[in-house]
């Protein structure tokens, strides 16, 4: 690891508003650029030094002047606005911004944290469950955090070994680890003060998430509905790590008792025997807390699993599946539900990141939450009471037409319904038109800024579905795509990704960015006119003018940038920070070029230049297995390995390794020391050994090997450029 100070020139007059908040506790590692003078708070080297010295109150007042040049917790303030009030860096002089400084990650894996900056230390969570703290002015590395995550453990993990980001409290970063604890860390030192099992081991949950530290309490929830877990978000106490209460988002056994009369009545919109299956609605990303109206929103996710019609097969909302669910903060004791997709069966999560804000509706000025989740609707809920205020598609849907303001119920379109025998090319695909990727509002322009999918997806029930103890439980066919679209030529089904700035009570599109393959990143909107947002594997980071979309400036960032920007004052100065990496050129075995970036006007760093990387050459033996064996190997490899590895043996995003390159297709033999006897299990590849037979892995080998072949073949001088792949 290594981090890179840039010399920045400080301003000498304090002509731009020092903003501080208690006592200033970087001093001792102050280091001073060429041309900079010693600045207010090193004179009160003093002080005892205070990290993360956050308490409710602060919390609650994030947003008030005194707050401006912080960003305390994941969304900056509890309504989760990301919008800075900081305004040095504008429309006009943008265009000189620059590296501040750069700090290189340990990870190439993808990057997806929001950091926090905390009176001079920015901290931030990288891939694996790892923290880093860094001065704010030099870039040092202060500590960093390792909570030691089994690497066999990623095999319960359904969508990248990331995090997305801390909780600070008290003195103490809190942190969500993949394998399930929840960790509270020393901010001064890095050192663990306490860590708590916040899942069963026996099942596979997974956390990637951001707590969140409401009233002394943090909230963690967690992943796996692909797996067949039950989801909850769980509080806990600040300083002990006590659990003190945990709501459950889907009913469990009748026979075991319900935990609550909640429980009870949401059961009843469900038939079958769910419990068995897990039933999902997992709490994987957004929890948010409202101080107006004392409530916690809590986005809850998809079924588990997907397929409804093997979860509830008679039918039934399934609640709280794909709803927003408000409860009290002190007890996690129900007030209200809004459901956005009854009986959903497409992965229609409603985890995505909640906004809340005060806008005039239909001439009242109103409390509200706004949510863009994966089906394509953007909501408009009252918060005191979750009725429905807007609903309208905030891009193309196939799945429904419209929602119906009275009932608050999407029109669902019965060939959506997919089911044996009647697939359905689906609009957003379980990708969603929106995922994890943090959106903005600015109060200023009164326009959200969505980071929109335009993402397609074949559902094609699996007939066979069986639970399995590893991999997928999904009741539908992830590698559809490869032989749905062979099928169907001519059926859309591209995935790519855009900025969208969005009018939330005209409920219209105002202005879009440029398109990039993939999901595109999450945003950040200023005071001084602007949205900052990373252009996914285009890997650029650009601002746009907050009210008309012009990209005003852009920087080159080397590897994918996906996560949330944040923007601090230091020193007198504006800063922009974003967390980078994955989805390089090159895939999983290029070159790491992870890092945080900080910029400011006339920030003088350069990266280093990129490595020269030769990628793997694209040389499969020849392929001489029968058609039948491909065809088991790729159901194999559908049920085990597309997740991680990509549906056609190629991964999106290069977060795992391009199968069709890896020279172990050469060798059974060393293709099975890896896929059956975990020999690179301590870096996130298990061995599948409990399910799979050498027969299955050498159906898998050949099925990699034909689609290799094929894809050689495609690119070979003189071909149509068409796949072949007519028999497979
Ligand atoms: C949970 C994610 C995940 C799943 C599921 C998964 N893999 Fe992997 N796989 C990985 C990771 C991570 C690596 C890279 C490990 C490393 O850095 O060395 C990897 C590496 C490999 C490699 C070595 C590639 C090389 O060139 O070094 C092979 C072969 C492989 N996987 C095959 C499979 C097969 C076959 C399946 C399905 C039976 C599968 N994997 C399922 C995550 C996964």
């Amino acid at each position: 690891m290594e981090s890179y100070a840039a010399a920045l020139e400080m301003p000498e007059n304090d002509s731009v508003k020092w903003r501080r908040w208690g006592t200033w506790g970087v001093c001792a590692v102050w280091v001073c650029g060429a041309g900079c003078s010693p600045s207010t708070e090193t004179t009160q080297a003093a002080d005892a030094p205070r990290y993360a010295a956050v308490d409710t109150a602060r919390l609650l007042a994030a947003g008030e002047d005194e707050q401006a040049g912080q960003w305390l917790s994941h969304g900056r303030t509890y309504e989760e606005q990301r919008y800075s009030p900081l305004d040095e860096i504008t429309t006009q002089n943008v265009e000189r911004l620059g590296l501040a400084w750069f700090a290189d990650y340990d990870t190439n894996l993808q990057q997806q944290a929001t950091p926090l900056y905390i009176d001079g230390v920015l901290y931030v969570s990288t891939a694996w469950s790892k923290v880093y703290a860094f001065d704010a002015r030099t870039g040092k590395t202060l500590w960093q955090y390792d909570p030691k995550v089994p690497g066999e453990w990623a095999v319960n993990v359904c969508c990248g070994l990331s995090n997305r980001g801390v909780a600070a409290y008290d003195g103490k970063l809190y942190l969500g680890t993949l394998d399930g604890r929840l960790v509270a860390i020393d901010a001064r030192t890095g050192q663990e003060v306490w860590s708590v099992l916040t899942v069963d081991r026996s099942e596979r949950y997974s956390i990637t998430g951001a707590p969140r530290v409401v009233q002394g309490r943090v909230l963690i929830g967690n992943s796996g509905a692909e797996f067949g877990v039950r989801g909850y978000l769980s509080a806990y106490d600040a300083q002990t790590g006590e659990l003190d209460w945990r709501f459950y988002t889907v009913p469990g056994n009748p026979a075991d008792g319900f935990e609550n009369d909640t429980m009870r009545r949401a059961a009843a919109t469900w038939t079958g025997e769910w419990w068995t299956l897990g039933g999902g609605g997992t709490v994987w990303d957004s929890f948010v807390y409202d101080p107006v109206t004392d409530l916690l929103f809590i986005g809850v996710g998809n079924g588990s699993p997907w397929n409804a019609r093997y979860r509830s097969p008679e039918g039934g909302d399934n609640l709280f599946l794909s709803s927003i669910v408000a409860v009290k903060p002190d007890t996690g004791e129900y007030v209200w539900h809004y459901q956005t997709t009854p009986w959903e069966t497409w992965d229609y999560t409603a985890t995505q990141p909640i906004v809340i804000a005060d806008l005039e509706i239909d001439g009242s000025r109103r409390r509200v939450l706004m949510q863009a989740p994966k089906n394509g609707f953007f909501y408009v809920l009252d918060a005191a009471t979750g009725k429905v205020l807007r609903a309208d598609a905030y891009t193309e849907v196939n799945w429904a037409d419209g929602v119906d303001l009275d009932t608050g119920r999407p029109r669902i379109r019965a060939q959506a319904r997919y089911q044996a025998g009647k697939p359905f090319n689906a609009l957003p695909g379980p990708q969603g038109a929106h995922a994890w990727h943090p959106m903005a509002y600015s109060p200023r322009t009164g326009l959200v800024y969505i980071p929109v999918q335009r993402a397609w997806f074949p559902f094609v029930e699996d007939e066979d579905f069986q639970p399995q103890p590893v991999g997928y439980n999904l009741g539908v066919h992830l590698g559809a795509p490869l032989t749905y679209y062979r099928d169907h030529p001519d059926e859309p089904r591209d995935f790519v990704g855009y900025l969208k700035a969005w009018d939330p009570v005209a409920g219209r599109e105002v202005w879009r960015g440029e398109e990039n393959q993939g999901p595109t990143g999450g945003a950040l909107a200023t005071a001084g006119g602007l949205v900052f947002q990373g252009g996914g594997s285009s890997q650029e980071f650009r601002a746009y003018d907050a009210r008309t979309g012009e990209k005003l400036w852009s920087m080159h960032a080397q590897t994918g940038v996906l996560a949330g920007p944040i923007s601090y004052e230091l020193d007198g100065r504006q800063y922009v920070a974003v967390s980078v990496g994955g989805n390089q050129a090159g895939g999983y075995y290029a070159p790491n070029y992870s890092r945080l970036l900080v910029f400011t006007l006339d920030g003088k760093a350069q990266l280093p230049p990129t490595k020269t990387f030769v990628p793997r050459p694209l040389d499969p033996p020849p392929a001489t297995a029968s058609p039948e064996v491909v065809a088991a190997g790729r159901a194999k490899y559908s049920q085990y390995c597309a997740a991680c590895h990509g549906e056609n043996g190629q991964t999106r995003g290069a977060m795992f390794p391009d199968l069709t390159r890896t020279p172990l297709l050469h060798s059974q033999e060393r293709f099975d020391q890896v896929v059956l006897k975990g020999a690179l299990s301590a870096r996130g590849m298990a061995s599948f050994a409990q399910v799979l037979e050498p027969a299955d892995t050498q159906a898998i080998r050949a099925f990699i090997v034909a689609r290799a072949n094929d894809m050689k073949q495609a690119s070979a001088p003189g071909a149509s450029g068409a796949p072949q792949q007519a028999h497979r």
